[in-house]
C-alpha cells in the first residue's frame, strides 16, 4: 500500500487489514508509518512499514524486498501515492508538471511493474489496484497536470490488465471523487471549497471508509472477473454535466 502515511492510503491499509490482509505500508514518512503499523497491530492485524519514494525505482525495489522477507510475494499491490498539482495550464511550470507526472504516473508504473514482475517470477496470481481520480475521467479548470496524470493512470491500468491477465494478475483502477485529506485540506476549508461542496450532487465529501468496500472487492476473489475496470466512488460527481 503506497501513500499509506495519510489520507486514503491510511484508511485503506486499516480497512484491508480488517478484511484479513497482511499489510506493508509504504511512504516517505517513517514515523507516520510506524504509528499506522502499531494501530493495525493493536487491532489484531499484521503489518510492517517500508519507507520508499515511489518515484525512485531502487527505493521501490527495496520496499518489495522488505515486504517479501516479511510476508512472501506481494499479491495485492495498491498504487495510491499521489500529489496534487493545482495551477492553470498557462502558469504550470515544467518543474511542477514533472513532479506531478513523476509521482502520479511514474510512481504507479514503478510500483505496478515491480509488483507484477515479482508475481510473475513467483508464479503467484494477484490484484493490482491503481488509485486514479474522477479527474482522470473528466476535467476541471486549473488542474491540467493532475488531470493528465490521472487520465494516464486509467489508460495504464487498462494496458496493464491486458498484458498481465495471462499471468492471473488483475489490474483495476479506483476513481475517487472528493474525500477530505491532506491533499485538499486547505481548499475544502476555504469558502470556495465549501461552496463547491454544495454544488456537488452528494452535497458532501466522501468518508474515507467509503473507499474500503470497493477496494476490498477489487482485491479479493469477490472481484475475480473484474479486470481493466475503473470503479468510480464519487457520489455521482462525474455524472454532472455543469
Ligand atoms: P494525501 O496527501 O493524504 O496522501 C498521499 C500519500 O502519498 C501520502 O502518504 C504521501 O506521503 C504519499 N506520497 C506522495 N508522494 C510520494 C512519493 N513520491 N513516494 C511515496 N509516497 C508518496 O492524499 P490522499 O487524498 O490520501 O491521496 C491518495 C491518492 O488518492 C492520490 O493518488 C490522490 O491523487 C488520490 N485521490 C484523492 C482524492 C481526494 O479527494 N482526497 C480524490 C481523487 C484521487
Amino acid at each position: 500500500m503506497t501513500g499509506a502515511s495519510s489520507g486514503i492510503g491510511w484508511a485503506l491499509a486499516k480497512g484491508l487489514s480488517a478484511a484479513g490482509a497482511r499489510i506493508v505500508v509504504v511512504a516517505r514518512r517513517s514515523e507516520r508509518l510506524e504509528l499506522l503499523v502499531r494501530e493495525i497491530e493493536e487491532s489484531g492485524g499484521a503489518a510492517i512499514a517500508a519507507k520508499a519514494d515511489v518515484t525512485e525505482i531502487d527505493s521501490v525495489e527495496q520496499a518489495f524486498d522488505e515486504a517479501e522477507a516479511a510476508f512472501g510475494t506481494v499479491d495485492i499491490a495498491i498504487c495510491n501515492a499521489g500529489i496534487s498539482g493545482v495551477s492553470n495550464f498557462l502558469k504550470t511550470d515544467a518543474a511542477e508538471r514533472d513532479a506531478v507526472f513523476d509521482t502520479n504516473l511514474r510512481g504507479v508504473w514503478n510500483v505496478g511493474q515491480s509488483a507484477a514482475r515479482r508475481m510473475v517470477a513467483a508464479g503467484v496470481p494477484g490484484s493490482i489496484i491503481n488509485v486514479a481520480s474522477v479527474l482522470g475521467l473528466g476535467a476541471q479548470p486549473g488542474v491540467a497536470s493532475y488531470c493528465a496524470s490521472k487520465g494516464a493512470v486509467i489508460q495504464l491500468t487498462r494496458s496493464m490488465a491486458l498484458d498481465l491477465t495471462r499471468y492471473g494478475i488483475r489490474v483495476n483502477a479506483v476513481a475517487p471523487g472528493w474525500f477530505k485529506t491532506e491533499i485538499n485540506d486547505d481548499y475544502f476549508a476555504s469558502e470556495a471549497g465549501k461552496e463547491y461542496i454544495q454544488r456537488m450532487p452528494s452535497r458532501r465529501l466522501g468518508q474515507l471508509d467509503e473507499l474500503v468496500g470497493p477496494v476490498v472487492l477489487l482485491a479479493s476473489e469477490a472481484g475475480s472477473f473484474m479486470n481493466g475496470s475503473v470503479v468510480v466512488v464519487d457520489g455521482a460527481l462525474n455524472t454532472l454535466v455543469a
